[in-house]
């Protein structure tokens, strides 16, 4: 064992002084892995203790609720123009596809900044879906062309240069940069599965120019100034009226994305028919892919990169390895689906950007195997190579290359043994670079069907509250296959539940306490920021945790603190940073879904409408300390 491992499975160690289920077992003193962690160390030293806020309560409210000494503000909200001259949000729903595609996209998540002096930087945007009922002036059961159009334009990504002001940072609609990338946006298909006959369409012989981008979740930033935006539930988007001619046309592979021969919720295939999977079957194959964008070049053509392989991408969380590879870990957001790795072939050299912008051409993916045992909350695994060839992925499992590797990745990773996860959401690597931790959601299935056995990092049956899990790459080298893991948290209601894991683990509390984590990211000084998109109906298993949340966690103590609550209905997802660290961009994304009786951010009778707000501290300081 290094001395690397050693310090690891003492961390460990330290975690697990655990609610009853465990015992006291090899509890270290969290003190005694501060004296001994390299990363941990340089944190003390940057500000101790790490979290330096007042938690706030629980919360039904209908507002964004920050902790004393602390203003959240709209930065931004559906429908607002970023254009000069650009009309307008119009609550009625009877604006069309063009004023749509001048404004701020509908479900606000992922989002990167981009700092460009003391006083401008670029904010890069997802917008991952629509709230159909918000969205036009009738329920949304039948649409116009205009409407599909608009709906699509509602999509994608938003791209707006903001200037800081006497009064913070403010979208500036002069910005040269700002662009809209939506469903019909042209884009092009790179990597080993780009002009493959299965990414061949009628509209495209060539399978490299695809429109459009939508279901754009949450996201990544690469050290070259790139934006990594992650399409997940693409599934949703497709769809036919020809039914019963189609269903035998579907095969398993259709089947394990969730692609259905009926009418989509979405009705695009009713106005653009490049959706209709019955007409155009490969269409689908041409969505579910990582897309690299420049900020700055308002022209440039976004890149799908088929390298880091096609499934429901949840952010996409990159980290320069110690020998120069780009990693980038990725999560694949299905209950019983799997978490994966890209390791670039070429490596980062500063400064050479014809050199960094090829690195997501080529590489190799992989997909985690975790230890299993039943009652074990940490253990070892590893990264198992999905690559044409190799690990049974062949005729003899039915793929004939590398790209049919790419576009079924799923059933690469079924093929070669991959473990059935709870839901990965995103994955962070802490700014130390040694530990990576990834939120899994929740998962009713598990321990309920027979490929989700409750074990490992998935230790609860029908599991509504979720975890996170951390792991320690061996050596330090995200490059290596194997890895060291524990649970940093269990998600649970200790009000409700005692004495087994439903409680959750040591570090949750009736004052700290949420459901399904899952946007996390780590700002410079290693705090772990935590948000949640889980049941905010505060009855039952969830009473006491109020609507959705943001928290901010120590990421080797395991103290875990409160930060925001949202307002009703929501969901927080997307955050980023100024470079100072003194402002703090967060997500709202679809308060009062589903017809709820929400009015945020404008109150009164108006339509809830998704919003970024900015997070300042009324001394200037910063965000969290
Ligand atoms: Fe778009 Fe998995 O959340
Ligand atoms: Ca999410
Ligand atoms: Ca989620
Ligand atoms: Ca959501």
């Amino acid at each position: 064992m290094s001395e690397q491992d050693a310090q690891f499975t003492q961390m460990i160690n330290s975690q697990l002084s655990r609610r009853g289920f465990l015992g006291a077992t090899a509890a270290l003193s969290a003190g005694a892995f501060l004296s001994l962690n390299p990363v941990a160390k340089a944190i003390a030293a940057a500000s101790s203790p790490l979290i330096g806020f007042d938690a706030v309560p629980a919360s039904t409210a209908d507002k964004v609720v920050v902790p004393k000494g602390y203003q959240a503000e709209v930065l931004m909200s559906w429908g607002d123009p970023i254009f000069n001259g650009a009309p307008e949000f119009d609550p009625s729903g009877n604006q069309g596809s063009d004023a749509q595609a001048q404004q701020f996209g509908d479900n606000t998540d992922g989002m990167s900044f981009f700092q460009l002096s003391d006083e401008r930087a670029v904010l890069a945007v997802n917008n991952e879906y629509i709230n159909i009922d918000l969205m036009f002036a009738h329920d949304g059961k039948k649409l116009s062309a205009d409407e599909v159009r608009k709906s699509q334009a509602a999509h994608g990504v938003t791209i707006v240069e903001l200037a800081k002001t006497g009064n913070g940072w403010q979208i500036d609609k002069g910005g040269k940069l700002n662009r809209r990338i939506t469903a019909f946006t042209e884009m092009e298909l790179t990597g080993p599965a780009a002009g493959h006959e299965l990414l061949k369409t009628a509209a495209d012989a060539s399978g490299t120019q695809v429109l459009g981008t939508f279901n754009n979740c949450a996201n990544g930033q690469t050290p070259w100034g790139t934006y990594l935006t992650c399409e997940e539930n693409f599934h949703g988007y497709f769809g036919t009226e020809q039914a019963a001619n189609t269903q035998t046309a579907l095969n398993d592979d259709y089947g394990r994305y969730g692609i259905k021969a009926k009418p989509s919720k979405y009705l695009w295939h009713s106005h653009d028919e490049r959706f209709d999977v019955a007409k155009h079957p490969n269409e689908p194959h041409r969505h579910g892919w990582v897309v690299e964008i420049d900020p700055m070049d308002p022209s440039s053509t976004p890149l799908k990169r088929t390298a880091l392989g096609r499934f429901k991408h949840e952010n996409a969380a990159m980290t320069i390895n110690g020998d120069g590879h780009a990693v980038v870990y990725l999560g694949d957001d299905e209950r019983g689906e799997h978490l994966y790795k890209f390791v670039s072939k070429g490596k980062y050299i500063e400064g050479d950007n014809a050199n960094n912008r090829s690195l997501l051409e080529e590489g190799t993916l992989y997909v985690a195997k975790f230890s299993m045992e039943p009652d074990a909350l940490k253990g070892k695994g590893e990264w198992i190579e999905l690559s044409f060839g190799k690990n049974g992925l062949d005729a003899s499992n039915g793929f004939n290359d590398q790209a049919e590797v790419l576009i079924y990745a799923r059933r690469a990773a079924t093929v070669v043994g991959a473990t059935t996860m709870d839901r990965p959401e995103w994955v962070a690597v802490h700014p130390g670079n040694q530990y990576v931790f990834c939120t899994l959601t929740n998962n009713k299935n598990r321990g309920v069907k027979d490929n989700q056995p409750v074990g490992g990092p998935n230790p609860r049956a029908e599991n509504h509250y979720g975890q996170i899990v951390r792991w320690s790459p061996a050596g330090g080298d995200h490059t290596a296959n194997e890895f060291d893991w524990d649970l940093y948290l269990i998600a649970g209601n200790p009000t409700v539940h005692q004495g087994n894991l439903y409680a959750g683990s040591d570090n949750i509390n009736k004052d700290n306490m949420f459901n399904s984590p899952d946007g996390i990211g780590f700002d410079k000084a290693g705090r772990l920021w935590i948000q949640t998109d889980g049941n905010y109906s505060n009855e039952g298993n969830f009473a006491g945790q109020g609507n959705n949340q943001m928290l901010c966690g120590d990421p080797m103590t395991g103290e875990v603190r409160r930060f925001m609550t949202g307002p009703i209905a929501c969901e927080i997802t997307g955050l980023a940073f100024s470079d100072d660290q003194r402002s703090m961009f967060v997500g709202i994304q679809h308060p009062g879904e589903k017809g709820k009786p929400s009015h945020y951010p404008a109150g009164g009778d108006s339509k809830p409408r998704s919003t970024i707000v900015v997070v300042t501290r009324d001394d200037g300081g910063v965000i969290g300390a």
